[in-house]
């Protein structure tokens, strides 16, 4: 892959939100691109900087792998005060009269109901989604639940209500499901060397990082749901219909060319998101299915 310095490129005005890491926007063959600079490290103090914008690539790209709709991501570098940081850049997938709402908005809409918009309880998503009528009803729980299987594959913890969305046109008044954006927090971006390398020498961590942890931004009871649990428990039947429909799709060979073929990682680094995929796949989708086509 030809390594992009992105540094002297056109910018853009446009501000972009977000809690996690800086962000700029730039034109990148004539096309514009938010640029994510990886955040501080906050919870693990022995990093300076999260591996985020590599777990923003991968997991990018494992959704495109899977065809769903998904903004396009390229690596590259930046320079700030002489140091090259790497950098992830998303495709801008807004144009003139195009804007992304979030899911949190459309929660909002939701004029007879006392949900706030940021609210992940899981009932309240669905309710959401059932009586919303700003896009199709059976096409927007199946893209919830597509992304619920996908993100317990990538370990994402982070598919809050405002890191999923919609395009409103406002030329047209029409809404369409935005492509899949921030995956960021998937395959444990605060893990260092140290932590890697201890995941894959000691059994105990690593099954602790697939049946555990991380658990997702959404809730059951007022409880992050842990992804094993949940997805194993068969107890949603749209969930298990994402679960035959994705499982059969993930081909582990394109998932290794994805992670082996990531510029400027190490190859422990490699073998770290390699394992950590496989596992996931294989303890929490294979068993699922299994389960499934059991009863
Ligand atoms: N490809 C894209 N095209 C247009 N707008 C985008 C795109 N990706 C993200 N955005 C917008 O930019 C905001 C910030 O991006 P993103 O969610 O990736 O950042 P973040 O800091 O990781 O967010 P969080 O606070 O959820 O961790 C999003 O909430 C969304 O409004
Ligand atoms: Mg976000």
């Amino acid at each position: 892959m030809k390594e992009i310095d992105f540094t002297d490129l056109d910018k853009r005005k446009k501000l972009y939100d977000g809690a996690n890491g800086n962000k700029i926007s730039i034109i990148y063959n004539n096309e514009q691109y938010m640029l994510k600079f990886p955040p501080t490290a906050k919870i693990n103090k022995n990093m300076n900087y999260s591996n985020s914008c590599f777990s923003e690539y991968i997991g990018c790209k494992i959704y495109e792998s899977l065809k769903i709709p998904v903004q396009k991501t390229i690596l590259g570098t930046y320079k700030v005060k002489g140091k090259n940081k790497i950098v992830v850049a998303c495709k801008d997938f807004t144009k003139h009269g195009v804007v992304l709402q979030d899911f949190a908005s459309l929660k909002n809409q939701m004029i007879d109901s006392e949900r706030n918009g940021y609210g992940t309880e899981l009932f309240d998503i669905l309710n959401t989604i059932d009586e919303q009528n700003v896009v199709n009803r059976e096409e927007l729980l199946d893209r919830f639940w597509d992304m619920f299987v996908v993100d317990a594959f990538i370990g994402n913890w982070d598919r809050h209500n405002g890191n999923w969305g919609f395009l409103y046109d406002s030329r047209t008044d029409s809404m369409e499901i935005a492509p899949v954006y921030d995956c960021g927090s998937s395959l444990f971006p605060q893990a260092d060397e140290l932590i890697m390398k201890e995941i894959l020498t000691n059994d105990n961590e690593l099954m602790y990082r697939v049946f555990e942890i991380p658990t997702s931004a959404i809730m059951l009871n007022g409880k992050k749901i842990k992804y094993f649990d949940f997805i194993v428990s068969i107890q949603d039947e749209n969930c298990n219909r994402a679960i035959r429909r994705i499982t059969p799709k993930i081909n582990m060979e394109d998932i290794k060319s994805i992670v082996f073929s990531t510029p400027y990682i190490n190859d422990l680094q490699k073998k770290f998101y390699y394992t950590i995929l496989s596992e996931r796949k294989s303890r929490i989708l294979d068993f699922t299915l299994r389960k499934l086509k059991s009863i």
